[in-house]
């Protein structure tokens, strides 16, 4: 397993909308066990193809089922940790706002509208589909990766005075570490 290189805003590349996998083989298998490695490595709890450059529609995630319930050290939840290819949005309810992060927006967070609940269809790396209901942590983290997948961000989602603050930051910040 190897870490990845992480894509930031506002690279091209998180704007695409990314094609279906139709090929599930020992190389889908390494990719995903990369993603995990490399969210991992920067606490994220979820990943999605193109925020390491591949324009596939999979994403990895490890989030706990019940995020209302706290997790310790001593009593850990139980987690949903899945590889999701070609995975889509069934139905969402309740709305809600929810604070977000995102490991292509380095060190921001931002509260966006979103739904607390979802049902959502994806395939496994053998290429089983499967169906799911998701609430809180877990339905959030459904709907910010899937967006991922048609190119689109939890910031887009802002007013457009603060997007456009954003774009300056964050490319001023490429420029100064493309220049290091
Ligand atoms: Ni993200």
């Amino acid at each position: 397993m190897s870490i990845l290189q992480v894509v930031t805003y506002p690279d091209e590349r998180l704007r695409k909308v990314c094609t279906p996998v139709t090929v599930f083989d020992e190389q889908l298998r390494k990719l995903a066990a990369d993603m995990f490695e490399t969210m991992y490595d920067d606490d994220g709890v979820g990943l999605a193809g193109p925020q390491v450059g591949v324009l596939k529609r999979i994403v990895v995630m490890d989030v706990p089922v019940d995020s209302t319930v706290e997790e310790t050290p001593d009593r850990p939840q139980p987690h949903f940790k899945e590889v999701l290819i070609n995975p889509e949005i069934i139905l969402k309810s309740e709305p809600c706002r929810s604070s977000e992060g995102c490991l292509s927006v380095p060190d921001y967070t931002a509260e966006v509208d979103r739904c607390n609940r979802v049902t959502f269809r994806y395939q496994d790396l053998d290429g089983n589909v499967h169906e799911l209901e998701a609430h809180d942590l877990h339905a959030i983290c459904v709907q910010h990766e899937l967006d991922h997948l048609d190119g689109k961000l939890f910031i887009d989602k802002l007013s457009r005075l603060k997007r456009e603050r954003l774009k300056i930051k964050y490319t001023k910040l490429k420029r100064a570490q493309e220049h290091r």
